[in-house]
This record gives structure tokens, C-alpha cells and sequence, in this order.
């Protein structure tokens, strides 16, 4: 698989699994990622967290409760007793069996089929600043780095990790109702890349981004409506909880894709 930086050069646009193809099979579980590259996705988005033995897993959410059962932060809960819940059956009873995956199993499952994407998400109560640098070291560890893209809504964390290791490449996510040009966000943070809601795109942001030569994603783009939305704009990553279908129709939208 050629390198993240040269792939995205060529392409014109390319899919990243929001969660995986979380549509269609339970978010941040093996089964969405499998689903995801079926699906032709190139590039797979997860979500991690630490837990309190400073194991680096991929959930979404910083508690459990809406995935899995309990409440408690996953935080201050081990890895052990993390693996034996049941995290596909809130979605469908046919995914009992899907466990919290590892950052680790993740990149084994993808490895020189995928693209990985992770978010690390801060969190007041927590060292985001150790809990990004055991991501980035899990990744490395696994010789993935020219394969992944950082992003976060933190820039300050992805852009402290991209000063340790100037080859990692990083993205921040707009936060929402926050305007500041992405622009200003590279010349202070070091962004290649600028993740948006697609409620938050405006021409305004396009231009500046296409000016600037900063990539622009845009999550979530599930359907005809919003990809017809979106067709105006210098999109070069689609991030869709339906890699599937979007795939499928892409070329209907953005000609000469794939
Ligand atoms: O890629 C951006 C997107 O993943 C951020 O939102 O809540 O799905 O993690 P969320
Ligand atoms: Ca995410």
C-alpha cells in the first residue's frame, strides 16, 4: 500500500468509515471495520480512549452506557473487564459476540488494506497529553505511521504530537460554531488537513482551504441528498457511516473518482 501522503496526492477524493461502517454494523467494533473495507472504504475512522491500565482501545464515548452496559469512565477501568462486554448487541442481537477491539487488533485487522484515521478525544478529567502519546505509540510500534492520520478537535494535542514526530500527519476537526479559518488553524498548529460537519460547510471555508492547501473532509455523507449537497465544494475525504453505498455512487457525483 502506498503511503497516506502520496495516495491522497492522486486521488481526486477517497471514503473514510465514520466508526467504521457504523450504518450498518455496531461503531468501533472489528465488525464495522471488516464492513467498512468490504464496502471499499480506504481509509477507517476510530475513536480511542485509555483505560486506567494504560491500554489504548477503541470506543467512542468516555463513559459506557449508550454501547455497552455500565456507566463507569472508561478510564478508570482495566482493559480485562473492558474485553468482556458486549458492545454489538445495543445495535443488533446478531453482533452479541463483538468485544472492544484493541488499537492494536484494529491495525492488525487493517494493516495494508486501510487507511487509519484516529480521533483522540480530550477530556478535562483525564492526561490527554500521555493518553495521545501511548496512541502515537501504539501506532509507531505497529509501523503504521505513514499509513495514519491524527485528528482531534484539540489541535494543541495533535500539533504537541507532530513536535515530537514531524512525519505524523495531522487534522483538526472544526469545532462547531467556531470560525476561525483553517488557515489560521495550520499557521498555528501545522493542520494538512480540516474535518467539518457537513451543517458547517460554506463556500467561505472551501476557498480557504483550497487557497491555503489544506484537504478537506466532511462527515457524515450517507446518502444522494448529501452528496449532492456537498458536490460543489473541493471535497477530498467523504467520512460516511455507509462506505458502502457511497462508494457504489460516488462516480455519479464526483466523475473519474475511483
Ligand atoms: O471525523 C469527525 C467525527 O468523527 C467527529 O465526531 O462524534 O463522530 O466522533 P464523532
Ligand atoms: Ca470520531
Amino acid at each position: 500500500m502506498e503511503k497516506l501522503k502520496d495516495f491522497v496526492e492522486q486521488r481526486k477524493i477517497f471514503i473514510a468509515a465514520h466508526r467504521g461502517a457504523s450504518g450498518v454494523a455496531p461503531e468501533n467494533t472489528l465488525a464495522a471495520y471488516e464492513e467498512a473495507m468490504k464496502g471499499h472504504a480506504d481509509m477507517i475512522e476510530v475513536d480511542v480512549q485509555m483505560t486506567v491500565d494504560k491500554k489504548i482501545i477503541c470506543y467512542h464515548d468516555f463513559k459506557l452506557g449508550r454501547t455497552a452496559q455500565g456507566r463507569k469512565p472508561i478510564s478508570r477501568l482495566p482493559l480485562k473487564y473492558l474485553k468482556k462486554l458486549d458492545v454489538g448487541s445495543w445495535f443488533d442481537r446478531f453482533y452479541q459476540s463483538q468485544r472492544i477491539p484493541t488499537l492494536d487488533e484494529t491495525i492488525d485487522l487493517i494493516k495494508d488494506k486501510a487507511y487509519l484515521n484516529i480521533e483522540i478525544k480530550s477530556n478535562k478529567k483525564e492526561n490527554n497529553k500521555e493518553k495521545a502519546r501511548r496512541i502515537y505509540e501504539v501506532v509507531k510500534r505497529n509501523d503504521y505511521i505513514p499509513y495514519t492520520l491524527f485528528a482531534s478537535f484539540d489541535l494543541a494535542l495533535i500539533a504537541d504530537l507532530k513536535s515530537n514526530d514531524p512525519d505524523i500527519h495531522i487534522a483538526g476537526i472544526k469545532i462547531p460554531g467556531n470560525d476561525t479559518p483553517a488557515s489560521e488553524l495550520k499557521a498555528k498548529y501545522g493542520i494538512e488537513a480540516f474535518i467539518v460537519s457537513i451543517d458547517e460547510l460554506t463556500p467561505e471555508l472551501d476557498k480557504d482551504c483550497k487557497d491555503n492547501g489544506i484537504y478537506l473532509a466532511v462527515y457524515s455523507v450517507d446518502n444522494w441528498y448529501e452528496l449532492e449537497k456537498i458536490k460543489k465544494y473541493h471535497i477530498k475525504t467523504v467520512v460516511s457511516n455507509y462506505p458502502g453505498t457511497i462508494s457504489n455512487v460516488i462516480n455519479r457525483y464526483f466523475p473519474v473518482t475511483i
